[in-house]
C-alpha cells in the first residue's frame, strides 16, 4: 500500500524532533500497583509544561522518574534526543542535566545569597564560581543582594535564590514540584507572576507540577491533565477550558455547567429532559449519551437570551452578589445551571426568566455511565 495519506504517528515524530524532553509510554510501578500507566508527551525547548491533576494521580512520581530518582518500569524518557531511561537503560540523576525546585526553597539562612547560589558549583575554581554566580544573580535580578544573608530576604527573593541555585549549573531542564503550595493565597499569586517572569527571562525548559488549576492555567504554555496515572487531556490552557475532553476535564478545570442528554441523530444537537441543546462543535466521541458543557460566564439571563441558539425558561433559585458579577442559580427541567451575569441584570429570586447560551459556547463530551 502506498503511503500517500499523512500518518499521524509520523507527523508527531516530526513535530517532536528537537524536543527538549520526550516521554513515551512511561510506566512506573510501586510493587504491584502501577502509579503511572503509560503516558506520553514531548516538550519543546523553552516551553513551560505543567502536569496538573488531583492528589495521587502520579505527578510527583512522573517528575521523579524524569529526574532519575525513580526507575521506569516501561517506556522511555529522552532528553535532547538522548535516551536516559528505557529498556536496560538508567542514566544517573546527576548525569541527566536536570535540576529540581522543591516546595521549600531551602535557602540556607547562615549563608549569603552568593554562597547559596554558588554551592552547587563546588569543585569549580573560585574565579569561575564567582563569575557564574554573578551572571546568574544578574539574570534573576538579585545582583544587589549578593552579600545578604538568607534571613534577610523576602519570600520573593528566596524564590529567586532557589531558582538561581537551580540554574547556575546550567541544566537543560528544570523540574518544579508544587513550589508555591506552602504559601498563603496572596503571596502565592504574587510568586506565580514572578516565577513565570523569571522562567521567561531565563528561557529554560520547565516541567511544573501542581494540583492547583488556576496556577496551571495561568502559568503554562501547555497543560497535561492527569488522572489516575493517565493523561486525560494535553493542550494549551485555553483549549482545555473551552473544549474539555471529558467530564473529568470539564469539572476539574473551572466551573462548568453540565446537561446530560442524548444526541438526536445530528452530532450537534442533544435532547435533555425536554430541552434541546445545540453546539457548533460536532461531537467526536463514541455513543449518543453526551454531556453538554458550558461555562457560567457564557450564560445569558433575561431578554438578551431570546436571540441565542440555545434558549430555555428557568426559575431563579438564588442570587448572590459577588462584587464584580451576580452569581445566579437557575433551575431548568434538566437540573441546575449557574450563571455569572452583570450586576445590573434585572432578575429576582423565584421569577421565571429566559436563559440562553450561544451554540459556539457549548461543547459535547461523552457522558460517563
Ligand atoms: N514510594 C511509594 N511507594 C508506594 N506507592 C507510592 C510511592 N510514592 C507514591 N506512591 C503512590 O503512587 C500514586 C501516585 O503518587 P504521586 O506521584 O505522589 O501523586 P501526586 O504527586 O500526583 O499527588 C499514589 O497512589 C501514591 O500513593
Ligand atoms: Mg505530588
Amino acid at each position: 500500500m502506498s503511503q500517500t495519506t499523512a500518518d499521524p504517528s509520523t507527523a508527531s515524530t516530526r513535530r517532536n524532533r528537537g524536543a527538549a524532553l520526550e516521554v513515551t509510554d512511561l510506566r512506573i510501578k510501586y510493587g504491584e500497583t502501577e502509579a503511572v500507566k503509560g503516558i506520553s508527551f514531548a516538550i519543546q525547548p523553552g516551553e513551560f509544561l505543567t502536569l496538573l491533576g488531583p492528589s495521587g494521580c502520579g505527578k510527583t512520581t512522573t517528575l521523579r522518574c524524569i529526574a532519575g530518582l525513580e526507575p521506569a518500569s516501561g517506556g522511555t524518557i529522552a532528553i535532547d534526543g538522548a535516551v536516559v531511561a528505557g529498556p536496560g537503560k538508567h542514566v544517573q540523576p546527576e548525569k541527566r542535566g536536570i535540576n529540581m525546585v522543591f516546595q521549600s526553597y531551602a535557602v540556607w539562612p547562615h549563608m549569603t545569597v552568593a554562597k547559596n547560589v554558588g554551592y552547587g558549583l563546588k569543585g569549580s575554581s573560585k574565579s569561575e564560581i564567582a563569575a557564574r554566580v554573578e551572571e546568574v544573580l544578574e539574570l534573576v535580578g538579585l545582583a544587589p543582594y549578593a552579600k545578604r544573608y538568607g534571613t534577610e530576604l523576602s519570600g520573593g527573593q528566596q524564590q529567586r535564590v532557589a531558582l538561581a541555585r537551580a540554574i547556575v549549573t546550567r541544566p537543560k531542564i528544570l523540574l518544579f514540584d508544587e513550589p508555591l503550595s506552602n504559601l498563603d493565597a496572596g503571596l502565592r499569586e504574587q510568586m506565580r507572576v514572578e516565577l513565570l517572569q523569571l522562567q521567561r527571562t531565563v528561557g529554560i525548559t520547565s516541567v511544573y507540577v501542581t494540583h492547583d488549576q488556576t496556577e496551571a492555567m495561568s502559568m503554562s504554555d501547555r497543560v497535561v491533565l492527569m488522572r489516575d496515572g493517565q493523561i486525560e487531556q494535553l493542550d494549551v490552557p485555553r483549549e482545555i477550558y473551552r473544549r474539555p475532553a471529558s467530564e473529568f476535564a470539564a469539572t476539574f478545570i473551572g466551573r462548568a455547567n453540565l446537561i446530560r442528554g442524548s444526541l438526536t441523530g445530528e452530532k450537534t444537537r442533544a435532547q435533555a429532559a425536554g430541552l434541546t441543546v445545540t453546539t457548533e462543535d460536532p461531537y467526536r466521541g463514541e455513543g449518543t449519551d453526551v454531556l453538554a458543557v458550558f461555562r457560567s460566564e457564557n450564560v445569558v439571563v433575561g431578554p438578551d437570551a431570546a436571540m441565542l441558539e440555545n434558549r430555555w425558561d428557568a426559575v431563579v433559585e438564588r442570587l448572590m452578589f459577588l462584587g464584580r458579577h451576580l452569581d445566579v442559580t437557575l433551575r431548568l427541567p434538566s437540573g441546575i445551571v449557574r450563571a455569572e451575569v452583570p450586576i445590573d441584570t434585572p432578575v429576582t429570586e423565584g421569577a421565571t426568566v429566559p436563559v440562553g447560551v450561544r451554540a459556539r459556547d457549548v461543547h459535547f463530551v461523552r457522558a460517563q455511565a
